[in-house]
């Protein structure tokens, strides 16, 4: 008889260190209504240092090697970002850059992948997604095809640290049902 399968596990990474970030709630919130569909871990890039390539291979800090290590356990990521100037904050294109290495065998490589951006401005930070499909390109990572999940006027969506607009939680979770549904089927076509 065969095993029932247990519920993929999402890893969360938002690009922004702010205590009280806007788009770290909204990952803390799509985490609590997953229910049963999906687990969410959110890895804190705090911990993550500056980029340096003397730093690669066995010289890779702790922080780095626990970040590619929950990349790798995980079976779909969920990225956000506020919008910095045009494009990802600084933070999570750091991260991604260490998480990028060994080049096209990364812990990136086929994985699933959300995008999401969310910000106070009406274009809910949109620009910065296209800064994000092309890193994840690079990397060889599967961005879900879905529409695109932008949060915009999100200061008045966020209430006491959780998500609060019901159409954009509607929005964001058929998102999540999407790279659940990319997840299932990257699953049954390995099994096969
Ligand atoms: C350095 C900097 C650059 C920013 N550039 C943009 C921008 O280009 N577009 C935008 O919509 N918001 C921009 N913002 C505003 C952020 O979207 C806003 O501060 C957002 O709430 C940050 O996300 P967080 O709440 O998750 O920390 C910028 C903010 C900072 C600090």
């Amino acid at each position: 008889m065969s095993q029932p399968r247990s519920a993929p596990r999402l890893l969360g990474l938002s690009g922004s260190l702010r205590r009280a970030s806007y788009c770290t709630a909204i990952l803390r919130t799509l985490g609590e209504g997953l229910g049963n569909r999906a687990t969410l871990d959110i890895f804190d890039l705090k911990s993550v240092p500056l980029y340096n390539q003397d730093e690669e291979g066995e010289l890779q800090p702790e922080s780095v090697k626990a970040l590619k290590r929950a990349i790798t356990d995980c079976d779909g990521v969920l990225l956000i970002s506020p919008e910095f100037n045009h494009g990802m904050t600084g933070v999570l294109k750091n991260a991604l850059d260490w998480a990028s290495r060994p080049t096209y065998a990364s812990p990136f490589k086929c994985k699933p992948v959300l995008i999401m951006s969310a910000s106070p401005a009406f274009t809910g930070g949109v620009r910065a997604q296209a800064h994000m499909f092309e890193t994840l390109s690079a990397m060889l990572a599967r961005v879900v095809v879905t529409p695109q999940v932008v949060i915009a006027s999100v200061h008045d969506k966020i209430d006491d640290g959780r998500l609060v607009d019901d159409a954009s939680l509607r929005f964001a979770s058929e998102a999540i049902d999407d790279l659940l549904r990319e997840i299932a089927g990257l699953q049954i076509s390995r099994a096969a």
